[in-house]
């Protein structure tokens, strides 16, 4: 038996130091399939471990439901589209909530926990209570979050006075629940942990909410951040170090992108995750009338201005996710760095629904690193660029979010296309970005619509191209 437990402790130290290699691992382009690699053993190593350890029955029902959940898992996995892969990940991160709920009050009615005395029983409840806690709150979170990226929950923040105070009281109830929790007797805390559930669920209902379009990427890792929390407490219930480790992993990681990604769009940590902002750092009051006419041109047009030009950017969005137009923009790219002209993409931290969406997408195309600028890189190059070619993105490339205070979008970093010689938007409308706010940029003089799919429109311009 002995023996069975120090493997075990070998394999979780052997799958931890795999978790961290495949973290640093998808820190780059380069090492990101390594990186990836790396998570795949170790979770496989763990899972053999956990399964294996000591006081684990029922391996026959185990088997039957990793196997279930892994052919589900492969099929979803399998269909799922590029770009809706950021709802897949905010679903995922629901179960990880729902599986510390479902632990917590495992692990508080498992008559073994009652055999727990003193300080030992004390820290046992608190994990609970606060697992429990971590675990709701991420549970409906993630599913609105879910629903506002898959369009089926308006992204629009919802926003009362009073929210942040009703926020602090429900906090408050659930702290006094959680010292009646830890003096009830036996498995009489039920009903407090009930109560607190039902309280922590609408919290999370409610932190997401009230959350505007432009600042849903970092409730996307925060969620993730707290799924990892989640994960971690589950693993202090169930005395899993493994499950601590990684749970850790997954929480520090998620709360240092948020970070970054709140440092990237200049919104603070604080106001985004508790919704204070309201929807961004608008400053509120009227908006500014858009001035200009909206012009437009067509692929022959552009193509011509491609030839004349020098210096081209390229500033893709969610729009060339939907058309996967990644492939044939690279076949331009080609063409024209052929040609001896300077070609280079420009990505803004928060272009598409998922951090480093762009750079993913355009990796699958094989366009070259060296080529993929980061914002603040390019932007000093702007008022030296010839064209412009703005590829399926809005709220990136807008100027609201310089000039006009009452913009949602207010104060958040964009890349100054505007800046450049030549402008050429390319969408299928004149509809807003996922902020709902509308562009000024699509109305300056020196811009230019080229309506249509985006990979329907470089397909054209590449014939003009070839020719
Ligand atoms: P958006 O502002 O959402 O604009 C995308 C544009 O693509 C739309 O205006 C749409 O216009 C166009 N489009 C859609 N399908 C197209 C197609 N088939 N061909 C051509 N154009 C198409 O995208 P963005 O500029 O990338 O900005 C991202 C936004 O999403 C930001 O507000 C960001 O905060 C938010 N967000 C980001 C993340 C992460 S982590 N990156 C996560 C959640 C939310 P038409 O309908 O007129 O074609």
């Amino acid at each position: 038996m002995h023996i069975i437990k120090e493997i075990q402790t070998a394999a979780y130290l052997f799958a931890s130091i795999l978790f961290i290699l495949s973290l640093s691992g998808l820190s780059s382009q380069e090492s990101a399939k390594r990186g990836v690699l790396y998570g795949i053993v170790g979770m496989i190593v763990a899972i053999i471990a956990t399964v294996m350890g000591q006081g684990v029955e029922g391996h026959v029902y185990i088997m039957i439901a990793i196997a279930i959940a892994s052919v589900v898992g492969i099929m979803v996995a399998r269909k799922v589209e590029m770009t809706a892969m950021p709802q897949l990940v905010a679903i995922l991160h629901s179960f990880v909530g729902l599986a510390a709920v479902l632990v917590g009050f495992g692990s508080y009615l498992d008559p073994k926990s009652h055999e727990l005395t003193g300080a030992e029983h004390m820290i046992h409840l608190v994990e609970v209570f606060i697992g429990i806690f971590i675990g709701a709150i991420t549970f409906t979170g993630s599913i609105i979050a879910w629903g506002k990226l898959d369009g089926k929950v308006p992204s629009k923040p919802w926003n009362f006075a009073g929210l942040q105070i009703m926020n602090l009281i429900l906090l408050l109830i659930c702290i006094a629940l959680g010292v009646f929790f830890c003096d009830a007797e036996g498995t009489e805390g039920m009903l407090f942990l009930g109560i607190m559930t039902a309280i922590a669920s609408f919290i999370g209902v409610v932190l997401v909410m009230a959350i505007g379009g432009g600042d849903m990427p970092v409730v996307v890792s925060m969620l993730n951040s707290y799924s990892g929390w989640a994960a971690s407490a589950a693993g202090f219930m169930l005395r899993n170090d493994l499950l601590i480790v990684t749970g850790a992993l997954v929480g520090s990681s998620g709360a240092i992108l948020s970070m970054h990604m709140c440092h990237a769009m200049n919104r603070s940590f604080f106001s985004v995750i508790f919704a204070s902002g309201g929807s961004g750092s608008s400053k509120g009051g009227e908006k500014k009338a858009i001035e200009g006419e909206v012009t437009s041109l067509n692929h022959d047009e552009v193509a011509t201005l491609l030839k004349e030009a020098k210096s081209v950017v390229i500033v893709p969005g969610y729009g060339m996710a939907v058309a996967k137009a990644q492939y044939p923009i690279y076949e331009l790219v080609q063409i024209l760095r052929k040609q001896g002209k300077n070609v280079r993409f420009a990505i803004h931290p928060v272009a598409g629904r998922l951090p480093g969406h762009m750079n993913v997408l355009l990796a699958e195309a094989n366009v070259p690193y060296d080529v993929v600028l980061e914002m603040d890189e390019i932007n000093e190059d702007m008022p030296e660029t010839d064209v412009v070619m703005v590829i399926g993105a809005n709220d990136v490339v807008n100027p609201s979010a310089q000039d006009d205070p009452a913009s949602s979008i207010y104060g958040m970093p964009v890349i100054e296309v505007w800046k450049a010689e030549k402008v050429i938007i390319m969408k299928r409308s004149m509809s807003a970005g996922y902020s709902g706010e509308d562009n000024p940029l699509f109305y300056k003089s020196n811009s230019e619509m080229l309506y249509g799919d985006a990979k329907d429109s470089v397909d054209k311009i590449l014939n003009n191209l070839k020719k």
